[in-house]
Protein backbone atom coordinates (compact mmCIF):
# COMPACT_ATOMS: atom_id res chain seq x y z
CA UNK A 1 0.00 0.00 0.00
CA UNK A 2 1.24 3.39 -0.82
CA UNK A 3 1.61 5.36 2.86
CA UNK A 4 -0.75 8.09 2.55
CA UNK A 5 -0.16 10.91 0.17
CA UNK A 6 -3.55 13.47 0.90
CA UNK A 7 -4.26 16.07 -1.14
CA UNK A 8 -5.70 19.01 -0.65
CA UNK A 9 -9.02 20.55 -2.93
CA UNK A 10 -9.18 24.07 -3.33
CA UNK A 11 -11.90 25.35 -4.95
CA UNK A 12 -9.75 27.29 -7.67
CA UNK A 13 -6.02 27.50 -8.58
CA UNK A 14 -5.90 31.30 -7.28
CA UNK A 15 -7.30 29.60 -3.71
CA UNK A 16 -4.76 27.05 -4.18
CA UNK A 17 -1.77 29.32 -4.95
CA UNK A 18 -2.89 31.76 -2.51
CA UNK A 19 -2.73 28.92 0.19
CA UNK A 20 0.52 27.98 -0.53
CA UNK A 21 2.10 32.17 -1.08
CA UNK A 22 1.09 32.40 2.96
CA UNK A 23 2.18 29.70 3.87
CA UNK A 24 5.39 30.64 2.37
CA UNK A 25 4.86 34.29 3.46
CA UNK A 26 4.93 32.67 7.21
CA UNK A 27 8.03 30.43 7.12
CA UNK A 28 9.82 33.64 5.83
CA UNK A 29 8.32 35.79 8.15
CA UNK A 30 9.21 33.23 10.88
CA UNK A 31 12.66 32.52 9.73
CA UNK A 32 13.15 36.26 9.39
CA UNK A 33 12.28 37.00 13.09
CA UNK A 34 14.58 33.76 14.17
CA UNK A 35 17.41 35.53 11.88
CA UNK A 36 17.57 32.57 9.92
CA UNK A 37 17.06 31.81 6.57
CA UNK A 38 14.71 30.10 3.93
CA UNK A 39 15.86 27.61 1.36
CA UNK A 40 13.01 27.27 -1.22
CA UNK A 41 13.13 24.59 -4.07
CA UNK A 42 11.28 26.08 -6.91
CA UNK A 43 9.48 25.43 -10.12
CA UNK A 44 8.43 26.36 -13.47
CA UNK A 45 6.19 25.73 -15.73
CA UNK A 46 2.57 27.32 -15.88
CA UNK A 47 1.35 25.90 -13.18
CA UNK A 48 3.38 27.82 -10.71
CA UNK A 49 2.49 31.44 -12.10
CA UNK A 50 0.15 31.88 -9.70
CA UNK A 51 2.16 31.13 -6.86
CA UNK A 52 4.59 33.87 -8.01
CA UNK A 53 2.36 36.82 -8.65
CA UNK A 54 1.34 36.25 -4.84
CA UNK A 55 4.30 35.57 -3.41
CA UNK A 56 5.03 39.19 -5.92
CA UNK A 57 2.43 40.67 -4.06
CA UNK A 58 3.12 40.06 -0.61
CA UNK A 59 6.36 41.42 -1.17
CA UNK A 60 4.44 44.54 -2.76
CA UNK A 61 2.82 44.88 1.17
CA UNK A 62 6.16 44.56 3.00
CA UNK A 63 7.11 41.29 2.89
CA UNK A 64 11.11 41.25 2.68
CA UNK A 65 12.52 38.16 0.71
CA UNK A 66 15.82 39.33 1.81
CA UNK A 67 16.62 35.81 4.26
CA UNK A 68 15.14 33.78 1.22
CA UNK A 69 17.97 31.18 -0.70
CA UNK A 70 15.98 29.50 -3.41
CA UNK A 71 16.84 26.46 -5.86
CA UNK A 72 15.45 25.79 -8.98
CA UNK A 73 14.61 22.16 -10.16
CA UNK A 74 15.61 22.05 -13.72
CA UNK A 75 17.24 23.98 -16.96
CA UNK A 76 17.22 22.87 -20.29
CA UNK A 77 20.54 22.12 -21.45
CA UNK A 78 21.68 24.27 -24.74
CA UNK A 79 19.49 27.55 -23.87
CA UNK A 80 21.62 30.83 -23.22
CA UNK A 81 19.94 32.58 -19.96
CA UNK A 82 19.08 35.10 -22.53
CA UNK A 83 16.88 32.61 -24.53
CA UNK A 84 12.83 32.96 -24.24
CA UNK A 85 12.25 29.80 -23.01
CA UNK A 86 15.39 29.74 -20.49
CA UNK A 87 13.70 29.01 -17.00
CA UNK A 88 16.59 31.63 -15.59
CA UNK A 89 13.94 34.14 -17.98
CA UNK A 90 10.60 32.69 -16.52
CA UNK A 91 11.72 33.18 -12.82
CA UNK A 92 13.28 36.84 -13.15
CA UNK A 93 10.23 37.81 -14.84
CA UNK A 94 7.68 36.03 -13.38
CA UNK A 95 9.28 36.38 -9.58
CA UNK A 96 13.24 37.35 -9.12
CA UNK A 97 12.28 40.84 -10.89
CA UNK A 98 9.29 41.59 -8.19
CA UNK A 99 11.27 40.87 -5.02
CA UNK A 100 14.02 41.51 -3.49
CA UNK A 101 16.06 38.21 -3.18
CA UNK A 102 19.49 38.96 -2.79
CA UNK A 103 20.68 38.13 -6.64
CA UNK A 104 23.16 35.58 -4.97
CA UNK A 105 20.61 33.52 -3.46
CA UNK A 106 19.34 32.32 -6.29
CA UNK A 107 20.20 29.13 -7.59
CA UNK A 108 19.45 27.81 -11.34
CA UNK A 109 21.05 25.22 -12.97
CA UNK A 110 23.03 26.83 -16.08
CA UNK A 111 21.95 25.21 -19.28
CA UNK A 112 25.10 26.65 -20.88
CA UNK A 113 27.39 24.32 -19.28
CA UNK A 114 30.19 21.94 -21.32
CA UNK A 115 29.55 18.19 -21.76
CA UNK A 116 32.88 17.76 -19.85
CA UNK A 117 31.96 19.76 -17.09
CA UNK A 118 28.08 18.95 -16.36
CA UNK A 119 29.04 15.59 -13.56
CA UNK A 120 31.03 18.18 -11.71
CA UNK A 121 28.65 20.61 -12.52
CA UNK A 122 25.72 19.02 -10.45
CA UNK A 123 27.45 17.53 -7.75
CA UNK A 124 28.15 21.27 -7.14
CA UNK A 125 24.54 21.63 -7.52
CA UNK A 126 24.22 19.19 -4.46
CA UNK A 127 27.11 21.09 -2.49
CA UNK A 128 25.40 24.12 -2.85
CA UNK A 129 21.92 23.13 -1.71
CA UNK A 130 23.68 20.97 1.06
CA UNK A 131 25.91 24.36 2.10
CA UNK A 132 22.22 25.97 1.89
CA UNK A 133 21.30 24.21 4.88
CA UNK A 134 19.21 21.90 2.48
CA UNK A 135 15.54 22.66 0.56
CA UNK A 136 12.91 23.52 3.44
CA UNK A 137 9.88 23.33 0.62
CA UNK A 138 10.43 22.25 -2.69
CA UNK A 139 7.71 23.49 -4.99
CA UNK A 140 6.49 21.01 -7.72
CA UNK A 141 4.33 20.81 -10.86
CA UNK A 142 3.68 17.91 -12.29
CA UNK A 143 4.15 16.69 -16.57
CA UNK A 144 1.30 15.05 -17.93
CA UNK A 145 3.56 12.08 -18.13
CA UNK A 146 4.21 12.24 -13.87
CA UNK A 147 6.87 13.69 -14.14
CA UNK A 148 9.06 16.10 -11.52
CA UNK A 149 11.17 18.36 -12.11
CA UNK A 150 12.62 16.60 -15.54
CA UNK A 151 13.02 13.10 -13.91
CA UNK A 152 10.60 11.34 -16.40
CA UNK A 153 9.16 7.86 -16.68
CA UNK A 154 11.67 5.78 -15.49
CA UNK A 155 13.86 7.51 -13.14
CA UNK A 156 15.46 6.07 -10.32
CA UNK A 157 14.91 6.90 -6.95
CA UNK A 158 18.21 7.27 -5.98
CA UNK A 159 19.24 9.45 -8.24
CA UNK A 160 20.28 13.60 -7.21
CA UNK A 161 21.05 16.94 -10.10
CA UNK A 162 21.80 15.38 -13.11
CA UNK A 163 21.55 15.46 -16.85
CA UNK A 164 18.50 14.21 -18.42
CA UNK A 165 16.64 13.31 -21.76
CA UNK A 166 13.40 14.88 -22.02
CA UNK A 167 10.68 12.08 -22.86
CA UNK A 168 8.20 12.24 -26.23
CA UNK A 169 5.46 13.70 -24.45
CA UNK A 170 7.59 16.47 -22.75
CA UNK A 171 8.80 17.78 -25.59
CA UNK A 172 5.56 17.66 -27.15
CA UNK A 173 4.03 20.18 -24.44
CA UNK A 174 7.03 22.22 -24.72
CA UNK A 175 6.34 22.28 -28.81
CA UNK A 176 4.15 25.13 -28.77
CA UNK A 177 6.31 27.71 -26.52
CA UNK A 178 9.35 26.70 -28.43
CA UNK A 179 7.48 27.09 -32.11
CA UNK A 180 8.19 23.33 -32.84
CA UNK A 181 9.17 20.40 -31.36
CA UNK A 182 12.21 20.58 -33.57
CA UNK A 183 13.44 23.60 -31.44
CA UNK A 184 12.98 21.82 -27.66
CA UNK A 185 15.96 21.01 -26.25
CA UNK A 186 16.63 17.58 -26.23
CA UNK A 187 18.36 17.29 -22.58
CA UNK A 188 18.23 19.30 -19.73
CA UNK A 189 20.13 19.77 -15.95
CA UNK A 190 17.55 18.53 -13.57
CA UNK A 191 17.07 17.21 -9.28
CA UNK A 192 16.72 13.88 -8.79
CA UNK A 193 14.25 12.50 -7.13
CA UNK A 194 16.69 11.89 -4.05
CA UNK A 195 17.25 15.45 -4.05
CA UNK A 196 13.43 16.33 -4.03
CA UNK A 197 12.67 13.57 -1.10
CA UNK A 198 15.08 15.23 0.84
CA UNK A 199 13.60 18.72 1.00
CA UNK A 200 12.01 18.58 4.25
CA UNK A 201 8.50 19.64 3.12
CA UNK A 202 6.77 18.98 -0.75
CA UNK A 203 4.16 20.54 -2.29
CA UNK A 204 2.97 19.43 -5.88
CA UNK A 205 0.45 21.86 -7.43
CA UNK A 206 -1.81 20.96 -10.14
CA UNK A 207 -4.50 22.70 -11.59
CA UNK A 208 -7.10 21.90 -14.97
CA UNK A 209 -8.56 19.09 -15.98
CA UNK A 210 -5.97 18.25 -18.06
CA UNK A 211 -4.19 17.11 -15.19
CA UNK A 212 -7.01 14.81 -13.87
CA UNK A 213 -6.32 11.81 -15.24
CA UNK A 214 -2.49 11.82 -13.85
CA UNK A 215 -3.29 13.30 -10.82
CA UNK A 216 -5.50 10.45 -10.21
CA UNK A 217 -3.00 8.00 -10.74
CA UNK A 218 -0.12 9.20 -8.78
CA UNK A 219 -2.35 9.30 -5.54
CA UNK A 220 -3.55 5.92 -5.90
CA UNK A 221 -0.89 4.47 -7.86
CA UNK A 222 1.55 2.47 -5.97
CA UNK A 223 5.65 4.18 -5.92
CA UNK A 224 6.98 3.24 -9.32
CA UNK A 225 9.64 4.46 -11.60
CA UNK A 226 7.30 4.59 -14.47
CA UNK A 227 5.15 7.57 -13.01
CA UNK A 228 7.81 9.28 -10.55
CA UNK A 229 5.39 11.57 -8.76
CA UNK A 230 4.72 8.19 -7.00
CA UNK A 231 7.87 8.71 -5.39
CA UNK A 232 6.36 11.01 -3.04
CA UNK A 233 4.37 8.49 -1.44
CA UNK A 234 7.88 7.73 0.10
CA UNK A 235 8.07 11.53 1.34
CA UNK A 236 7.08 12.08 5.17
CA UNK A 237 5.34 15.50 4.47
CA UNK A 238 4.43 15.79 0.72
CA UNK A 239 0.66 17.02 -0.50
CA UNK A 240 -1.00 17.61 -3.81
CA UNK A 241 -2.49 21.36 -3.76
CA UNK A 242 -5.22 20.76 -6.69
CA UNK A 243 -8.09 22.91 -7.63
CA UNK A 244 -11.56 21.19 -7.98
CA UNK A 245 -10.59 20.61 -11.52
CA UNK A 246 -7.53 18.80 -11.33
CA UNK A 247 -8.94 16.68 -8.50
CA UNK A 248 -12.19 15.80 -10.64
CA UNK A 249 -10.93 12.19 -11.50
CA UNK A 250 -10.31 11.43 -7.73
CA UNK A 251 -13.03 8.90 -5.96
CA UNK A 252 -14.95 10.24 -3.39
CA UNK A 253 -14.85 8.97 0.50
C1 LIG B 1 8.06 21.35 -17.22
C2 LIG B 1 8.86 21.53 -15.93
C3 LIG B 1 8.19 20.82 -14.77
C4 LIG B 1 6.73 21.22 -14.72
C5 LIG B 1 6.06 20.79 -15.99
C6 LIG B 1 4.55 21.06 -16.00
O1 LIG B 1 8.27 20.11 -17.76
N1 LIG B 1 10.21 21.06 -16.05
O2 LIG B 1 8.87 21.15 -13.57
O3 LIG B 1 6.11 20.62 -13.62
O4 LIG B 1 6.68 21.53 -17.04
O5 LIG B 1 4.24 22.26 -16.62
P1 LIG B 1 2.86 22.99 -16.50
O6 LIG B 1 2.80 23.53 -15.11
O7 LIG B 1 2.93 24.09 -17.52
O8 LIG B 1 1.81 21.99 -16.77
Amino acid sequence: MPATLTPQVFPSAEDASAALANEIGNLVRIRASENRSVVLGLATGSTPIRLYSELAQLHRMGLSFANVITFNLDEYLGLERSHAESYWQFMHFRLFDHIDIPPENIHIPDGTIADEDLAPYCAGYETAICEAGGIDLQVLGIGHNGHIGFNEPGSPPDVTTHVTSLNEITIRDAARAFGGAEFVPTRAITMGVRTILDARRVVLMAFGTSKAQIVSEALTSEVTADLPATYLHNHQDATFYLDAEAASMLSQG
